[in-house]
């Protein structure tokens, strides 16, 4: 059964309703048990776990995560978390002055920040595709059409977007910058656990996931894929003994440090079988057509197309939102309701992003919906 009998599984604050998995996960107790027992075996034999164990150990975990996600497990390395990764491709790319990236308009703060440092660095030069609220896959393919030219090196595309909960058609995307010549990364940060996946069939060059959020792993778990020809290039942003030992090996131990969330992936991975991933996702995308009867009733609008657990909705304003409203109505409602959500700013709309998890029900829904009639959010339009 999925909802609150659940709840007892998670160290969440029994007092709050949390309706924001996806920023930074929530760890069950039989993957936060598998951590332990990795960690028992650590400090049991250090030097066996880190000069035998952490190698046979890394790539078990690998060949599960990559049967778990439509990929030969050898090509696939873990990381701690995107934004590493993102540094790890875009090193990769060596890019020269005039080298061309494409990247969304939505793209994930951190990732524009690293995509705008190595044009400073390289003089590459970032081509941003303009999307809106209610999207089309033919609306996408236009915008990446328009932004491709013979300079273009890489496409950089989000799975999910972040602050709108978009889920961006990259099966259709990938052909398209592919044909024109670019190398392919595909951001799906908050893919793996919440959409069914088949890495390698995307035809990307590289594809990474957190495990840290919807494959319940403990922080600091994250999947890179690279394609068998971009593995040559495709390294560690740190130097380490086997940074010349090719793909993966080179990432599999990147000096002494913490590897138990990496090997607690595969329990993840049997953690959502045993709920059963369709049980899962037909329950999160209940929770949200619940939520957004009643938010339309409230003059809110669902942003489209949204993934299968995480949405948004542009709340009605008298005056354009930014980001110190964002911030300010999610911080309120935590810190004087007890209600976790995410919010942000986007072309001046104020959006409410839900992420829809196993422990939520329909009450967690009504809580925020009951609030929300009540208390609103600053700017908020008369009578909505
Ligand atoms: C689309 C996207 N990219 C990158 C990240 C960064 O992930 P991490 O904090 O694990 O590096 C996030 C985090 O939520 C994200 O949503």
């Amino acid at each position: 059964m999925l909802g609150a009998t659940t709840r007892d599984l998670f160290l969440l604050q029994q007092d709050a309703v949390f309706l924001n998995h996806g920023s930074f996960g929530a760890v069950p107790k039989p993957v936060r048990e598998a951590q332990q027992r990795w960690r028992d075996i650590v400090e049991t034999q250090p030097d066996v776990f880190f000069r035998e164990t952490i190698y046979t150990a890394t790539r078990a975990s690998a060949e599960r995560i990559g049967a778990f996600a439509g990929a030969p497990g050898d090509s696939l390395v873990f990381l701690p978390n995107v934004t590493e990764t993102v540094a790890v491709v875009l090193d990769a790319m060596r890019f020269k002055r005039g080298d061309e990236i494409v990247l969304l308009d939505v793209a994930y703060s951190a990732v524009r920040r690293a995509v705008d440092v190595t044009c400073q660095r390289t003089g590459a030069v970032l081509r941003v595709v303009p999307t809106a609220l209610q999207m089309t896959p033919e609306g996408y393919a236009e915008g990446l059409r328009a932004a491709l030219n013979p300079n273009t090196r890489l496409v950089l595309l989000d799975h999910i977007v972040s602050p709108t909960a978009q889920l961006v058609p990259i099966e259709t995307l990938v052909p398209i910058a592919k044909a024109a010549g670019a190398r392919v990364f595909i951001d799906g940060a908050h893919a793996l656990g919440q959409l069914p996946l088949n890495i390698a069939a995307l035809g990307a060059d590289w594809y990474t996931t957190n495990a840290h959020k919807w494959l319940f792993t403990p922080r600091g778990c994250c999947i890179l894929y690279t394609a068998p020809e971009m593995q040559e290039l495709t390294r560690p942003v740190i130097v380490s003994h086997y940074y010349m030992d090719g793909y993966p090996r080179c990432f599999d131990y990147v000096g002494t440090r913490d590897v138990t969330a990496y090997l607690s992936a595969a329990d993840g991975a049997d953690f959502v079988e045993s709920l059963g991933f369709d049980a899962i996702t037909a329950h999160r995308t209940a929770l949200i057509a619940h939520a957004d009867a009643a938010l339309s009733q409230m003059g809110a609008t669902l942003v489209t197309p949204h993934a299968p657990g995480l949405a948004a909705w542009a709340l009605p304003m008298t005056r354009p939102a930014d980001a110190i409203d964002a911030r300010a109505f999610m911080g309120m409602y935590w810190n004087d309701y007890r209600i976790q959500f995410a919010s942000n700013a986007v072309d001046g709309r104020l959006l409410l992003r839900l992420s829809l998890q196993i422990y939520n029900d329909t009450a967690d829904i009504d809580l925020l919906i009951e609030k929300l009639q009540r208390l609103g959010w600053a700017g908020q339009i008369e009578g909505t």
